[in-house]
């Protein structure tokens, strides 16, 4: 969480660091502030709110200069109020620091500064890192870079941090540990950022830091990488494979509604290459370069959070279905924490959008710890999981903005579902007439998506509805269980109303004691495979209880037709492919729920994006 930016070179760095804050935003938007050196001046403004309300608050004042450093915040320590925004000064103010992570042991440090007069005007760990690194300098007579290494060997925590310092006019010192951060090189000019969103535009060529590297972006010595160990690094400058377009709304009134319009291009851009229709075959290079790795594991453990961890359960039932290894599927913030089995045998699976999760990224430096093969599912290139990973697949999606996940999610489910196909041919698990006409539906499933998203309209209308309600439950089986689960976590997260999903069958076994005619309940019931005829029993149940039924159902169903209240129709796939087009209306839906309350869509309250802090 939290969003930082920084430039140094020949333009006006406000332009830039506002542009790159805006790209930013939706790692955080709490406060957001900027620190500018001109002209033997450090000016820091900063305020509650978007970065909107700290353009309205700069206006007028003096935004020259040509370094500079900016941040969105996500607050951890200290409520959301301009003293606590970012940048902080030292006590000198000759120093401005921007930070995203958390500093563990800052009221430790904070008592010793204290000790040696310095004073505190906010609540927030950064403010310590910022009065550290002053005293170091001062203590130890170094330069910034020098004292940024020494005070970050006393600190305990997870950070990516970017400095500048009055008495050393040509540089920005940045470092991270746990918290991402690119460098972008230009012409005689250096930026910095949380991910390459800002730096696209200026450039291509970026280098990731690693742990605990610092960085000297220096416009006079060049660029200079050592460890806080002070070990010089060489960087390795590598192709940001971004473009612009993919960073704006194309007319779309969100990015939300863009990123779920643009998936049947997402999931063909996912399957290029992998799924060969001419050719009868499903490729993944990180999985048969590792076969035997997967082959005789004895088990797969997938770990993730949130929308990723719903694609995981998704995960479990494909590829138990079509290998027979059991797969565990496991939140990775209890997984890091809770001492669990792991040992060679095993693979470990990450599934992560930003590749930048907190949790998800200790869940993976843990099984690597422990000996298992680690395989990332990842969309950011570069992202900390994605380097931390033995080995790994991209989801292929391009940036996802809106803060909540759509596009990668049915990314997600597919690249799982390629997986489970790979393993299971290679295995001898699937017989070769199921895997083929797996293979050739998921050719279709982008044309069956366009399909899907004609609906828009109607599920619109369907929307105005249910606006009055409190509270949805989500209901599905087998492999729809889990897009009941991520059904309700997408109305709740851009809403704010109260949704829950269940195992239709769990509904008897106590919630459906929430049922009454106020109470709208969204079944997901594609015709097919077992558990259909069980779901039509299950909806009963709720009829018979006056509840008010939305049902996802095939173009070609009758049934549950008959005894919904409102429908919505999918095309007929494999029981195994419809959590991906299932999971589509539902996206729909919970969009224009959250368009019709008025709610800020791209960025819901308390929410950020990447969530680099645990
Ligand atoms: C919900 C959502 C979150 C993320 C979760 C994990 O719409 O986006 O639940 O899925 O924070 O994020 P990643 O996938 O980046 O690890």
């Amino acid at each position: 969480m939290c969003g930082i930016v920084g430039y140094i070179g020949k333009r006006q760095a406000y332009d830039v660091l506002i542009k790159g804050l805006k790209r930013l935003e939706y790692r955080g938007y709490d406060s957001a502030g900027i620190a500018l050196l001109s002209d033997n001046n450090l000016n820091v403004y900063k305020t509650k709110g978007k970065v909107s309300d700290l353009e309205a608050f700069a206006q007028g004042k003096d935004i020259g200069g040509t370094m500079g450093i900016a941040h969105t915040r996500w607050a951890t320590h200290g409520e959301p109020n301009q003293v606590n925004a970012h940048p902080h000064y030292s006590q000198s103010e000759r120093i401005a620091l921007i930070h995203n992570g958390i500093i563990e042991n800052y009221s430790e440090l904070k008592e010793g500064l204290l000790m040696h007069g310095f004073t505190f005007q906010s609540q927030t760990d950064t403010e310590v890192l910022v009065q550290l690194i002053e005293y170091v300098k001062n203590e130890h007579a170094v330069d910034l870079a020098t004292a940024v290494q020494l005070a970050l060997n006393e600190v305990v925590g997870a950070y990516a941090i970017a400095v500048i310092d009055l008495d050393n006019p040509d540089v920005i010192v940045a470092a991270r540990k746990g918290s991402p951060l690119i460098i972008g090189i230009g012409d005689d000019e250096y930026f910095l950022a949380s991910d390459a969103t800002p730096i696209v535009e200026y450039t291509n060529k970026v280098i990731y830091l690693d742990e605990e590297e610092i960085a000297s972006l220096d416009l006079i010595n060049g660029l200079h990488v050592k460890t806080i160990s002070n070990v010089e690094k060489t960087p390795q400058i590598k192709q940001l494979e971004m473009t612009i377009s993919q960073l704006e709304k194309s007319g779309y009134p969100h990015f939300m509604l863009k990123e779920i319009f643009e998936q049947p291009r997402t999931l063909t851009d996912c399957m290029r290459g992998r799924v060969n229709i001419s050719e009868n075959n499903i490729s993944i290079a990180g999985i048969i370069d590792h076969k035997d790795k997967f082959l005789n594991a004895k088990r797969i453990i997938i770990s993730a959070c949130g929308t990723s961890w719903h694609a995981g359960l998704i995960g479990k039932y494909v590829i138990e279905e079509f290998t027979r290894i059991p797969v565990e599927v496991e939140y990775s913030s209890e997984f890091r924490y809770r001492n669990p089995v792991i040992d060679r045998d095993d693979v470990v699976m990450v599934i992560s959008q930003s590749g930048e999760t907190a949790d998800t990224l200790a869940a993976a430096q843990l099984a690597k710890s422990k000996g298992a093969f680690l395989f990332g599912i990842c969309n950011v290139v570069g992202s900390s999981i994605a380097r931390t990973t033995h080995a790994g697949c991209y989801t292929h999606v391009g940036p996802e903005i809106g803060v909540a996940s759509t596009k990668a999610f049915t990314a997600q489910v597919t690249v799982l579902t390629m997986i489970a196909l790979v393993l299971g041919k290679e295995k001898g698990t699937i017989s070769e007439e199921m895997y083929l006409s797996i293979l050739k539906e998921m050719s279709r499933i982008p044309e069956k998506i366009i399909s899907i998203l004609k609906q828009d309209n109607l599920i619109a209308e369907l929307s105005k509805i249910f606006t009055y309600a409190q509270h949805f439950i989500y209901l599905g089986r087998g492999f729809n269980y889990p897009v009941a689960l991520e059904g309700a976590l997408k109305l709740k997260e851009i809403s704010y109303i109260h949704a829950e999903g269940y195992p239709a069958a769990e509904m008897k076994h106590g919630p459906i004691a929430l049922i009454s005619q106020e109470m709208p309940v969204v079944v997901i019931a594609p015709m097919g495979g077992v558990v259909y005829d069980k779901v039509v029993s299950n909806i009963q149940e709720v009829k018979a209880r006056k509840g008010k039924i939305i049902a996802v159902v095939s173009e070609n169903d009758r049934t549950v037709r008959e005894m919904a209240d409102h429908v919505i129709t999918i095309p007929e796939t494999d029981e195994c492919l419809y959590p991906i087009l299932t999971s589509i209306p539902l996206q729909l839906l919970a969009y224009h729920i959250a368009v019709i309350k008025g709610c800020d869509v791209d960025q819901p309250r308390n929410l950020a994006k990447s969530v680099t802090v645990e």
